[in-house]
């Protein structure tokens, strides 16, 4: 008998696709490192403060993808402490341990970690820290839950998400061109999406509800600088599977138009001098085991 979920998507097959998806973006992320990092410091720097890292601590970064904002806590944990740079992408996970490497950076550690998972020791860890991860997790009590475990009582966490999408048009500008060329039938992003954890209030209730306590949040406002259409364009291809997946299946023609509907979309951020500066909003927040 034809029940009312028959058409909801499998919680284990939207976990496989998600993954599969993280895997091949890797190269992206990595591709568009250097630019997407310089724009997102801010937030790195809010998190480390965040967490205070201590020399001889242990820290854990949760879907870390190619590692970078881990990496600064790592050098304040010397001597003696360890970060445990984690990712439930293996192939994230290569980019961070060579970029590590090119860092000369000695201690950390890296492992493939699941969100809703976290294969590691109740209490093993002294702080927690996850930038723009947690939204992409299907069960997030079960994630901040299991974050809250493994940091010992009093461990620090602090994390990253973004505010709604009307105030990120560095996200939204490439996904309303897709929305107006008619390739997506809504402009708002499926679950799991960067924006599911947009509101402070729901934030703090999941962090409490998960027993974490003092939970404070604040936003970040960040700027993202592109040359031209065709960057930005590059850009969200590398870093957004769910845009790759899209323009890689177009033509010339759907692949011209696109590309006028980007500019248009992008005219209010152009900047006197040529280029794009398209602006985001972060909210961020810290809260005590
Ligand atoms: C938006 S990227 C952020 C990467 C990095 N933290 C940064 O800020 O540059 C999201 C990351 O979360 C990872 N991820 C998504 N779902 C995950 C899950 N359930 N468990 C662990 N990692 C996950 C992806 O592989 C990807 O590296």
């Amino acid at each position: 008998m034809a029940g009312p979920d028959d058409d909801a998507i499998d919680p284990d097959e939207l976990r496989a696709e998600q993954r599969d998806r993280w895997e091949r973006s890797a190269d992206g992320w990595r591709a568009s490192a250097e630019r997407f990092n310089a724009a997102t410091m801010p937030v790195s720097r809010w998190l480390v403060d965040a967490i205070d890292p201590q020399p001889g601590e242990r820290v854990l970064e949760l879907a870390a993808g190619i590692g970078e904002t881990g990496f600064l806590a790592a050098e304040l944990l010397q001597p003696g402490g360890t970060l445990v740079s984690s990712d439930g992408a293996e192939a994230m996970l290569a980019h961070a341990r060579a970029r590590a490497e090119q860092l000369g950076l000695r201690n950390v550690e890296f492992k493939p970690i699941d969100l809703e998972w976290i294969d590691a020791g109740t209490a093993e860890f002294d702080g927690v820290i996850c930038r723009w991860g947690y939204m992409f997790a299907l069960d997030r009590d079960a994630a901040l839950r299991e974050t809250r475990r493994v940091l010992r009582p009093g461990g620090r966490l602090a994390l990253a998400t973004w505010t709604e999408p009307d105030r990120n048009p560095w996200a939204m500008v490439t996904r309303r061109a897709l929305y107006d060329a008619g390739l997506i039938g809504d402009l708002t992003l499926p679950p799991p999406s960067p924006f599911d954890l947009a509101s402070p209030q729901l934030l703090t209730e999941l962090l409490e509800d998960a027993g974490f306590a003092d939970v404070r949040w604040d936003e970040v406002e960040l700027r993202f600088p592109s040359a031209s259409v065709e960057e930005l364009f590059e850009e969200t291809k590398n870093r957004s599977p769910a845009f790759d997946d899209v323009v890689s299946a177009l033509d010339a023609r759907q692949l011209a138009d696109l590309m006028e509907r980007i500019a248009e979309q992008a005219a209010p951020y152009a900047q006197p001098g040529g280029g794009y500066l398209l602006p985001g909003v972060a909210l961020v927040a810290a809260a005590d085991a």
